[in-house]
């Protein structure tokens, strides 16, 4: 069963689902794709959103008890993603974050998408030496890592791990996207594929196409472990290989 890290389906918390119903339907597609559990990972930015942990924990509790009564096969589970922001391992000290699943490990982080920060590398080192390993949320869209895709290499190698979106994949986030995404993929600076999604439309809760294609520039084992595998042993807490997904 396949398992989404990144999905924006919390009824009117952040600028993904835009009511319950939404939130519902796209539940719904997620079931139909094959995806048995989601994390749910509002945006948390600065001046923009910023919901509490104890706010994101009761929404996914409300909303788990509302596909029960619909009878829609999904587990929604807790997250968040970050803005990488340079007070973020404070905020992780003082327990302000959630972490995917609240496992404690894995923290989503979503960098600015014009740039790769100066103080990417020491916060993502802060927060390691707090025992929270960073997730890249889409560096494929990030315009810096287009240009020189080098950059992430640097910081796979230092402890981060990466997420991909789907989409870009499947080239609904263009050329730039695409290429980069398989780059990074031949290179195995990748850990997760995962949906991103904002809507029950445009960009849904799907992978199972992004599954296919990276099948086309990995094993079916190694692409397999990027949408199942990792994804449930991140939900679980537990260490996740890297030095496998080096080479093809
Ligand atoms: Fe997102």
């Amino acid at each position: 069963m396949l398992i989404d890290i990144h999905v924006h389906i919390l009824p009117e918390i952040d600028d993904g689902a835009g009511s319950l119903d939404e939130a519902v339907e796209m539940s719904r597609c997620a079931c139909g794709d094959g995806i048995s559990a989601v994390v749910a990972t509002p945006h948390v930015i600065s001046g923009i959103y910023h919901p509490a942990r104890e706010t994101i924990l009761t929404a996914v509790c409300r909303f788990n008890s509302v596909l029960r009564e619909n009878d829609i096969p999904l587990e929604v589970l807790p997250g968040a993603e970050y803005r990488l922001e340079p007070d973020l391992p404070e905020r992780l000290t003082r327990g302000e974050l959630l972490t995917l699943n609240d496992s404690g490990r894995y923290l989503l982080v979503e960098m600015p998408s014009a740039c790769v920060p100066r103080y990417a590398g020491r916060i993502f080192y802060e927060l390691l030496l707090r025992g929270v390993t960073p997730v890249i949320a889409h560096p494929e869209r990030n315009t810096m890592l287009v240009k020189e895709p080098s950059l992430l290499y640097d910081l796979v190698f230092r402890g981060a791990l990466v997420q991909v979106t789907a989409g870009s994949l499947t080239g609904v986030f263009g050329s730039g996207a695409a290429r980069t995404a398989r780059l990074f993929l031949e290179h195995g600076c990748v850990h997760f594929l995962a949906s991103d999604a904002h809507s029950a439309g445009g960009r849904a809760p799907v992978l199972s196409d992004a599954l296919k294609k990276a099948g086309c520039f990995l094993s079916p084992e190694k692409a397999a472990r990027l949408v199942s595998g990792n994804p449930r042993r991140a939900i679980r807490g537990e260490s996740i290989e890297t030095a496998g997904l080096l080479f093809k």
